[in-house]
């Protein structure tokens, strides 16, 4: 018999990856479309929903290299094509996987969409990866296999693979290739400074007295903490230039330092605005328009946690290797260009500037070295954080300098 929930929810998994593919947006942005043009419902199970868009943008190139490798007279488009990750994502990746109901499900699924012709395609398929699945599942290419099937093993784009093999060589993006296939994990920061790590996806808040945030992220800022402290500012006044959704700003200020946290949209700035509230921080953090400030406010430490490609996140958001292109990190570039430049004159003489992304694209932290240098700023640092390296963490790159008296 057919369940008509999990039939809805298959088919809602599919109309947002469709949208990612297509539209190059976010998980996010493609989840609400899909819920507005449902009427507003939310799938009937979301968990599960969320769990399969992620797995499968996580492993579409391996996903798409088995079933190719069973469709010998025509590759299979559409909705066939989405079936077949439905089918072959779990019986990869999910631990709990019943191989014979999945293809059952699935083929039902296909069937009662596109009719029987497809249905028995399917079935094939996923009859023979279920017959091949402990070779699939510790599949990795060889010394002699060719470029496309490392491509496909890695899970990245092309223009990703090759740029990283080439800014850090190919071991090196293998690693971070493997590390980007695994789950996330999420950890939360408390008044104390304490770390724990939370049991699900909480999304950007869990109480009155914790905060989510990376653990690369909470690291970046012990350690300016830490150079503040050193340098005789334990206390420092700071201005957070790309503040939302406030991790920065709230981890700084738990840690005893005071400022304003900015951020270009009035929108995301709503939510440091409301995570500070909850935590008590309003004393501490004020919010601040853009417009608000004026060209001669200066501070002890200026931070600027730009926006960046995200390539460093994509175990948290793995659509961002189908989203971003060569052409999106050009854009990206400009504009960190124009926000440092702007931010540089609120750094007080003997003050700090910290500049970090979450990416570890050498393009998007060098260009503000060079900048830096250019003003005769002093480095007193400068970090890469690579995943494989901070098994739970986010790759980043930063640096701190220091603006002479
Ligand atoms: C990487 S996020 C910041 C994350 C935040 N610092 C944290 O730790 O939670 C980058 C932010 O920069 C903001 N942004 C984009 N362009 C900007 C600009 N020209 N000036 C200031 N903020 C900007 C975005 O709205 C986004 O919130």
């Amino acid at each position: 018999m057919v369940d008509h929930h999990l039939t809805r929810s298959r088919e809602f998994v599919v109309r947002v990856i469709t949208e990612v593919l297509n539209d190059k947006v976010t998980i996010a942005q493609a989840w609400s479309r899909v819920v507005y043009q449902s009427e507003g419902r939310e799938p009937h199970d979301a968990p599960w929903c969320r769990e399969m868009v992620a797995g499968i943008l996580r492993y579409k190139s391996r996903l798409d290299w088995i079933m190719d490798t069973y469709s010998h007279k025509k590759k299979p488009t559409g909705w066939t094509r989405k079936a077949l990750y439905l089918g072959i994502y779990p019986l990869l990746a999910q631990e709990a996987a019943i191989p014979g109901k999945i293809v059952s499900e699935v083929v039902d699924f296909i069937k009662e969409k596109q009719g029987s012709q497809s249905g028995d395609f399917v079935n094939a398929v996923l009859r023979q990866v279920t017959e091949s699945l402990d070779q699939w599942k510790s599949w990795k290419p060889s010394e002699n296999s060719g470029e496309p099937e490392w491509l496909a093993w890695t899970g990245l784009p092309e223009w990703l693979w090759e740029r990283l093999s080439r800014e850090y060589g190919r071991e090196w993006a293998i690693e971070f290739s493997q590390t980007m296939m695994n789950r996330p994990e999420f950890y939360m920061i408390n008044r104390d400074g304490k770390t724990e790590k939370l049991a699900g996806d909480p999304g950007e808040s869990v109480g009155s007295d914790s905060y989510v945030q990376d653990l690369s992220s909470q690291a970046l800022v012990k350690r300016v903490h830490e150079t503040l402290v050193e340098k005789g500012i334990p206390e420092a006044d700071f201005l957070d230039i790309c503040s939302a959704p406030g991790g920065k700003a709230i981890g700084l200020a738990f840690l005893g330092h005071s400022g304003i946290a900015m951020d270009e949209s009035p929108k995301r700035l709503e939510l440091v605005r409301e995570n500070i509230k909850r935590l008590g921080l309003a004393e501490k953090i004020r919010i601040y328009e853009q417009k608000k400030i004026r060209a001669e406010d200066q501070f002890e430490l200026v931070w600027v946690d730009a926006p960046c490609t995200g390539i460093g996140t994509l175990r948290k958001n793995p659509e961002i290797r189908w989203v971003r292109d060569e052409l999106a990190v050009e854009g990206l570039i400009k504009l960190q260009r124009k926000i440092v430049e702007d931010s540089l004159k609120h750094v007080k003489p003997s003050g700090f500037f910290v500049y970090s992304v979450c990416s570890v694209l050498k393009d998007e932290f060098e260009h503000v070295a060079e900048i830096m240098d250019s003003r005769d700023a002093k480095l007193v640092w400068k970090i890469t954080i690579a995943p494989q390296e901070a098994p739970h963490g986010d790759g980043f790159q930063a640096g701190m300098w220091f603006r002479s008296p």
